[in-house]
């Protein structure tokens, strides 16, 4: 059983999972249009990894015989500014990621729900991690100074090398 609002408040975040997917998909294809291949590969990594943290709550409600409700993904904007606003987008986006988990995760402790407050947590740290990466890249794009050369460099030495998780 899944008191009535988390299910809800589950479904929404599925919804919110699946958004940032696409979001991500959309600066992918941004990216490989501005011939950087190596952020949008990063960015491709991303997006496969938000499609999985939303089957991730759509397993859960199923194993918690709860409905999966799955409403439209809003459109992705279609125009981006440089990388380092990119990031800087990306990095905002994931804060309210986080928000909106901690949310969830204080309605399961309001609802006296330790099932839910415990699965929550693999995605507390998730978000601990997610904004790291988005912080040490922001750092990274400040270091480079913004030259094409550092640009290039972080391409194809750094975003280009991320691993499939
Ligand atoms: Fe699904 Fe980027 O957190």
């Amino acid at each position: 059983m899944l008191d009535n609002q988390l299910k809800k408040a589950i479904n929404e975040q599925i919804n919110k999972e699946f958004y940032s997917s696409y979001l991500y998909l959309a600066m992918a294809a941004h990216f490989d249009a501005k011939a950087l291949p190596g952020f949008a590969h990063w960015m491709k990594v991303q997006a496969a990894e938000e499609w999985g943290h939303g089957m991730k709550f759509y397993h859960y409600l199923t194993e918690v015989g709860a409905e999966v409700e799955l409403a439209a993904i809003a459109c992705p904007p279609l125009k981006f500014g440089s990388p380092k606003e990119i990031f800087e987008q990306v990095y905002e986006h994931e804060q309210s990621v986080t928000a909106s988990i901690n949310a969830i995760y204080d309605l399961a402790k309001k609802v006296n729900d330790p099932k839910t407050e415990l699965m929550l947590h693999w995605f507390i740290n998730e978000q601990v991690e997610e904004e790291k990466n988005d912080r040490d890249i922001l750092d990274q794009l400040e270091m480079s100074g913004g030259t094409t050369f550092g640009l290039m460099f972080l391409d194809h030495n750094v975003l280009g090398k991320r691993k499939e998780d």
